[in-house]
């Protein structure tokens, strides 16, 4: 499974974006999160365009909770999507990165004060309000400031996507947003527009989940959502521009994943859409959408020095395991752990030779931190560089420094350069937030 840019070059290495991940190891150390630039270009690009060559009323946000820092925003800016955010932190990196303010959407569904202050203040293009108390909040501030926000309500539409349940948000239960079926989200809509002119809402939000391999649940979402829209101009009189379906397309983790292409997903998703506005006699809102995983994920690649190998004794066949143990593990990667995410690697500097064994991949964390359980790989020695694929979204985000990790180093690689986009932490900058009191000094 080779992914964007990846090939095997003439020493039989994993090269990305034209690089040599052997030396990018040995420039930049390990872990190493390397990004395939060129194809996360061509990722955003291609969304945009598969969409708009279907249905023209678009706007595509990044998800910027996948993979986010201030080099990201330039990418994201020069590429034309729009950038969703949900907190200060991502907010505040927009904001300093100069990303356009107006096509930042700020999601949420406990937003501080200072959180919905800060969305005034820098002037984002809507808050996706998730709840009353937040709807209510949000205007007096902006009586307060004398502007007006323009808003979306998010809604819950009642399914149950087919994934795993941590990455669950399309259900009733949920924390997530306004139930449709109980008449939450309908009596948000009426308040909000009661709330004129401090807020002005434009349209309606779901998110069903995350990592869906088909375009089945995107299709009952949208039924439910423009049947929501009709019932919405029935009861108040007021139609919805936007409409908001979220992110959640899935990925190649590993060679059985077969998520529909870009295109094949557009063609689902815009046929359900065209049907459900005829049905519901409609007229076409703009479509907003905030693929994450779908934009990043397969353009990131982890590479790991591979330290101790160990063969234990195992009950079941084939009696033995070896455990290829790395340099990093859950502080860097903690999704295997989460939500029992699986993965594919290769041994970088062995890439074009056949994978023969199958090793789990542990991590060095004061945990059971397997990365891979049962990863087929090339021969693999101590010393070696192990790359893991697919890494591109919801890794670097969700690093943490546990047992006092520093945090590991990002490059992009394009066009046979690799640039810094975040240095590696130091065991200083782990510390620097620890403070003494003056009674144990
Ligand atoms: C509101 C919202 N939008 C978009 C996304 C992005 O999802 P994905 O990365 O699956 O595309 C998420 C993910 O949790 C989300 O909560």
């Amino acid at each position: 499974m080779l992914l964007g840019s990846q090939r095997v070059n003439a020493q039989g290495h994993l090269e990305i974006g034209g690089c040599d991940t052997t030396a990018l190891a040995a420039e930049f150390g390990t872990p190493l999160y390397v990004m395939d630039e060129g194809q996360i270009r061509d990722n955003c690009r291609r969304y945009k365009a598969v969409f708009a060559e279907r249905y023209p009323k678009n706007d595509v946000s990044f998800a910027s909770k996948a993979y986010l820092n201030l080099a990201i925003c330039k990418v994201v800016e020069q590429e034309g999507l729009s950038l969703d955010v949900a907190s200060a932190g991502e907010l505040y990196t927009a904001v300093k990165a100069g990303f356009p303010m107006e096509h930042v959407l700020l999601h949420g569904n406990n937003k501080s004060q200072q959180e919905l202050e800060m969305a005034l203040e820098y002037g984002v293009g809507r808050v996706v309000v998730d709840n009353l108390a937040e709807l209510r909040q949000l205007a007096f501030l902006a009586k307060q400031s004398g502007k007006t926000q323009k808003v979306f309500i998010r809604v819950t539409p009642g399914i149950d996507p087919r994934t795993h349940r941590r990455i669950r948000t399309g259900q009733e239960d949920t924390k997530f947003g306004l139930s449709i079926a109980t008449g939450a989200a309908l009596e948000a809509v009426t308040e909000a527009l009661g709330a004129a002119p401090h807020l002005e809402i434009t349209g309606l939000h779901c998110h069903i989940g995350s990592q869906l391999l088909d375009s089945h649940t995107h299709e009952q979402a949208i039924d439910i959502m423009v049947g929501f829209l009709r019932k919405v101009a029935d009861t108040t009189g007021w139609m919805p521009e936007d409409l908001d379906i979220g992110g959640g397309l899935g990925i190649r983790y590993v060679e059985a994943h077969q998520p529909p292409s870009y295109e094949e997903f557009a063609d689902s998703v815009i046929g359900a859409l065209t049907a459900a506005l005829t049905k519901y006699d409609v007229p076409p809102p703009t479509l907003w959408q905030e693929p994450g995983r779908a934009l990043m994920g397969e353009a990131g690649t982890t590479l790991y020095t591979v330290g101790v190998i160990k063969t234990v004794a195992i009950p079941e066949a084939p009696g033995t395991r070896i455990y290829v143990a790395i340099d990093g593990g859950l502080s860097d990667n903690p999704r295997p752990q989460l939500y029992d995410a699986v993965y594919e690697c290769l041994n970088a500097g062995r890439a074009g030779e056949p994978k023969t064994q199958t090793v789990a991949v542990a991590g060095k964390h004061c945990e059971t931190d397997i990365l891979i359980q049962a990863a087929q790989i090339q021969r693999i020695e101590t010393g070696d560089i192990l790359a893991v694929q697919s890494t591109g979204a919801y890794n670097a985000v969700m690093a943490s420094n546990y047992n006092r990790f520093p945090r590991p180093a990002g490059v992009f690689v394009a066009d046979g350069a690799a640039d810094l986009v975040s240095r590696r932490e130091t065991l200083e900058d782990v510390l620097s937030l620890d403070i003494i009191p003056k009674r144990l000094a």
